[in-house]
């Protein structure tokens, strides 16, 4: 079943992840709502969006919980559905400041689904981590696989959300809510004009690996090379952000069939090496990327990997682009825009 042509509220559509599933909305004929209080992204990420798709979604400057300005949008637009991507991602930030965390993902979200209930919009689209499961002994992880213990306040807040959602879910059967938990979102739209912005130095490998390539950092620090995995150093699943964009339409999809609380993995299924990583980077970019070893970072798994198997079953979606065309799209990306949006 092709989905019919809705009217969607994004919130944190201006931000990486927001901005590309905004574009393959667009792109699919929906009519879209931003909602954004710009915290961690630049307007031009949807002006950009604008140009590629030959249209532009309508963008609300404001906080998701605000209910005054959830309100007033919820009246104004008739919303079918919304995929909720606003929230904070830093995980060290998230140690230092838990009390911002927390209202921000799980105080913002409750805010939300209030907002949505007294709206009567009862379909949602949750952005979730792997990171809810915590350390975990048998790769790879499926959706049975035991949510954890998370290591930071981030982690804590996404399974906190996750958990408020299964309970609202139970409690009213015209709730329709997907949870999306991503593995490791990398790359960038194959035009080079939206990407990753990360604010100050990234946390993140990637973005780190991109920065170096392009001169604003000296060299990576490989964070462990003593790892029980091939060649020492931590193994990821990282998924291409226009293929996690795809999982989402695929799961607004679903929604039209299953009510309740489901759950899906969005990843390759495929894990890879940092130093994999850089290798594949330089092969596709012809940059050297300068790196060294250090210590393990407090709070890493050796390795995470996802079964996408429910996501292909149930959703029909699968990861389609391979590591080659996620480096040659966050270089394109990087190089063209070495400032981010910041040199608009
Ligand atoms: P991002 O920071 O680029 O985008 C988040 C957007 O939300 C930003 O534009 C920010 O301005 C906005 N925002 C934050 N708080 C808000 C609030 N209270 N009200 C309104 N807008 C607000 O991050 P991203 O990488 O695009 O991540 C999107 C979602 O996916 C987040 O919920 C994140 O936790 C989750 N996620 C991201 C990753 C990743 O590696 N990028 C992995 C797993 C899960
Ligand atoms: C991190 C977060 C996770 C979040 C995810 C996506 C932690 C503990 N986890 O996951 O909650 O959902 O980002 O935003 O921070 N690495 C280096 N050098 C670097 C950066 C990273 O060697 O400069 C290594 C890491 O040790 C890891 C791999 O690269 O082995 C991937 O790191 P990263 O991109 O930060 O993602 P995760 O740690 O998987």
């Amino acid at each position: 079943m092709t989905l019919k042509k809705q009217t969607l509220l994004v919130t944190g559509g201006a931000g990486y992840i927001g901005s590309h599933t905004v574009l393959a909305l667009l792109e699919a004929g929906h009519e879209v709502v931003v909602l954004d209080n710009l915290s961690n992204s630049s307007p031009q990420s949807l002006a950009r969006v604008a140009r590629l798709a030959g249209r532009a979604p309508v963008f609300i400057e404001g906080d998701i919980r605000d209910d005054t300005v959830t309100r007033a949008l919820f009246a104004r637009y008739s919303i079918d559905a919304v995929l909720h991507f606003a929230g904070l991602k830093a995980v060290g930030e998230s140690v230092r400041e838990p009390l911002r965390y927390y209202d921000n993902n799980v105080a913002g979200s409750l805010a939300l689904c209030q907002a949505m209930a007294a709206a009567g919009v009862f379909s949602l689209v949750f952005s979730s981590s792997a990171t809810v499961y915590g350390e975990v002994a048998q790769m790879p992880i499926s959706e049975t696989t035991p949510t954890g213990r998370p290591s930071n306040p981030y982690g804590r807040s996404k399974l906190m959300v996750e958990e408020l959602l299964a309970d609202l879910a139970q409690s009213d059967p015209r709730w329709r809510i997907g949870v999306l938990r991503y593995f490791n979102p990398v790359g960038a739209h194959a035009s080079g004009s939206i990407g990753e912005d990360p604010n100050g130095i990234p946390n993140n490998l990637l973005p780190y690996i991109t920065q170096v390539a392009v001169g604003k950092l000296a060299q990576l620090t490989v964070f462990g090379d003593d790892y029980p995995t091939p060649d020492g150093t931590g193994v990821r699943d990282y998924i291409h952000v226009v293929d996690l964009a795809a999982g989402h339409l695929q799961a607004l999809n679903a929604l039209q069939t299953r009510s309740g609380w489901q759950v899906w993995n969005l990843g390759t299924g495929q894990g890879y090496s940092v130093l994999e990583m850089v290798h594949a980077f330089e092969a596709a970019s012809g940059q050297a990327v300068p790196y060294r070893i250090a210590a393990r970072r407090a709070g890493d798994v050796a390795q995470c990997w996802s079964d996408p198997a429910k996501a292909e079953q149930e959703l029909g979606w699968c990861a389609r682009r391979g590591l080659p065309e996620m480096m040659a799209d966050a270089w394109r990306w990087q190089s063209a825009n070495p400032q981010g949006y910041g040199g608009d």
